[in-house]
């Protein structure tokens, strides 16, 4: 296969047909901007099946993603995007960097959901961005940036709702939206990437245990014990969680 891209925690290949691209899940992590490393055997396979049944569910919705189908332990089958290097993170309580930033304290539930946007900058370490410099930077057009802010909205909505009926709270994720170019004379936006718990912070609704990959920013251990229970909770039915070859 044809490798396009590598990131932290995927590989990114040519697709068998043009316009699609195979996402492999690594099980490396990193945190704080790769500072921290380290490898979790069986993360990637947890991650591709907690990303590709919860993009399938979006399938319930009317909010466009790139997600066509999983294809083997590691790997997903998506449409391709031209990723808009803008991450969208949406809060609904303060949790992490927030919390730093604005001195919150870890917990407080937010009195709206909050959307933020970070420059997709390793370099740069992802700085907060107003929606001004994504506009000055041409990253995406004020409509382009009001299709992403209504979609996160839906997304948030249709996954709080998701995970709670799992008895797990949603308090923040990152999403990343894409350009299709389908031969129209405007590009459609839609979602991309994944959503799993290295990008969301999900707590047990009773115990307030985190379930997500501050398990690993945090030296609390367990993550793959956390990743497995949510995996359990949504009635995925899991391969053996062996290294990659
Ligand atoms: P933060 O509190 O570190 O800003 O993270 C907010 C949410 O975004 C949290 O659920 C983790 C996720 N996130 C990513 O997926 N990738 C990143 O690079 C960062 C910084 C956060």
């Amino acid at each position: 296969m044809e490798l396009l891209y590598e990131g932290k925690a995927k590989k990114l290949f040519k697709g068998p047909e043009a316009g699609t691209i195979i996402q492999y899940f690594k099980d490396d992590a990193t945190a704080f901007n790769a500072q921290k490393k380290d490898t979790l055997t069986g993360k990637g396979i947890l991650n591709n099946y907690i990303s590709s049944t919860i993009f399938e569910a979006l399938n319930q919705t009317d909010i466009p993603h790139h997600f066509i189908k999983r294809l083997s332990e590691r790997e997903q089958l998506v449409k391709e995007v031209e990723i808009i290097p803008v991450e969208v993170i949406i809060r609904k309580v303060a949790a992490g960097s927030i919390c730093k930033r604005l001195g919150l304290t870890e917990g407080e539930p937010l009195p709206h959901t909050l959307i933020e946007f970070c420059l997709k900058d390793d370099a740069l370490g992802d700085p907060v961005i107003a929606r001004e410099h994504i506009e000055m930077m041409q990253l995406a057009d004020s409509f382009e940036i009001d299709e992403i802010t209504s979609m996160s909205y839906r997304v948030t909505d249709f996954l709080s709702g998701i995970f709670a009926m799992m008895q797990i709270q949603l308090i923040d994720f990152k999403l990343e939206f894409g350009r299709l170019h389908n031969n129209t004379d405007f590009p459609q936006i839609i979602l991309a990437d994944e959503i799993s718990p290295d990008n969301c912070r999900l707590w047990d609704m009773k115990t307030n245990e985190k379930l997500d990959k501050d398990r690993f920013r945090r030296d609390l251990g367990g993550l793959i014990e956390s990743y497995t229970d949510i995996a359990h909770r949504m009635s995925i039915h899991l391969p053996a969680l062996s290294a990659e070859k």
